[in-house]
């Protein structure tokens, strides 16, 4: 039976062998059964859903193809985003994991991890890194294909994060286990201030959003989530030894995209034709700064609640 399974195997790689990967698929809790990675819907669901962000629809599509494509990737996928809430970092990460596994982000082999939920207490840390480390570890040499995500990031408690740095790096190779083919997504608002920051001077100076190019704001951020006390990131090997593939900084929203985020919504419903209510959804959210008011203060986060008030 071994055999048999192990020759199976061998095939999933294989287009011929799609017959007998059926086969193995249906009697196997292999998780290569359930990666269907899926480049082009994630491409478009990214640039049809997510508004007013360039810089994550581009850097996300670009680092997750090419990383797939890669059949033995010399590290694992790690990305870091950044933005204040209802810029849409948990949208883009749900649709990351939607469309890398059948099963979607109820895979067993997709992870999150909430600070507020798995490790809420500051003096355990040390139990919460030993906890993680062979989480991690476990959940690796069950899947090389497992994805990670680390959300709210800004309450992680400092030093627990750095017990990845070997998961992290370019060469770790662990009995049988490659754990170079891992996706690691962090979240967290830190940073946020650096992009509002250079939102605002490039707006005030007439530039288009779409000009921001990531390198403006590459090094800001790594240097706010690494100085900054409130970050899980707080002086971390991880962003001294530039373990992160990639920054990627969501852009405060402005009252077009809420409105977007509003009439999209509505669509939802069924009730696409409501502009009276994407208007007064639009009206009623707090833009920043009081000089010009560019900015949402809330993104589309107040979104689902205020339509409701105006329905
Ligand atoms: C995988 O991670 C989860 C936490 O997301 C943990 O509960 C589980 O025990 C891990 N699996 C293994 C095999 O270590
Ligand atoms: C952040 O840390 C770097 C390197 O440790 C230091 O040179 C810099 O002054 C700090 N920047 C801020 C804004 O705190």
């Amino acid at each position: 039976m071994l055999a048999i399974l192990s020759v199976l195997f061998l095939c999933l790689s294989n287009p011929v062998c799609g017959v007998f990967q059926k086969l193995y698929c249906s009697i196997s809790e292999s998780c290569d059964c359930d990666f269907k990675p899926n480049i082009r819907d994630l491409e478009w669901d990214l640039y049809k859903n997510v508004y007013g962000q360039h810089l994550a629809q581009e850097i996300v599509s670009e680092e997750v193809a090419r990383f797939l494509q890669n059949k033995s990737p010399e590290r694992p996928l790690v990305l870091s985003f950044h933005g204040s809430s209802g810029t849409g970092k948990t949208l883009v990460s749900s649709m990351l994991g939607n469309h890398l596994y059948g099963s979607a982000m109820s895979s067993p082999y997709v992870h999150q991890f909430v600070p507020t939920l798995h490790f809420s207490l500051p003096d355990r840390v040390k139990e919460y890194r030993k906890e993680l480390k062979s989480w991690v570890q476990g959940n690796l040499t069950e899947c090389a294909r497992s994805v990670f995500f680390f959300e709210e990031m800004e309450k992680m408690p400092p030093g627990l994060i750095d017990v990845l740095e070997p998961f992290l790096g370019p060469s770790h190779i662990v009995f049988r286990t490659n754990y170079r083919k891992a996706i690691y997504i962090f979240i967290g608002t830190t940073g946020e201030e650096v992009i509002k920051k250079l939102a605002l001077e490039s707006r005030q100076a007439g530039r288009d959003r779409e000009e921001i190019k990531l390198a403006e704001l590459e090094e800001a951020i790594a240097r706010a989530v690494y100085n900054s006390t409130t970050s899980g990131f707080f002086q971390s090997s991880i962003i001294q030894q530039k373990l992160i593939t990639r920054y990627v900084p969501f852009l405060p929203l402005s009252r077009r995209h809420v409105e977007r985020c509003v009439h999209s919504q509505l669509c939802q419903r069924g009730i696409c034709g409501r502009s009276d209510v994407v208007e007064a959804v639009g009206g009623d959210m707090i833009y920043t700064p009081a000089q010009g008011q560019y900015f949402s203060s809330t993104g589309c986060k107040a979104v689902p609640a205020k339509i409701n008030l105006f329905l």
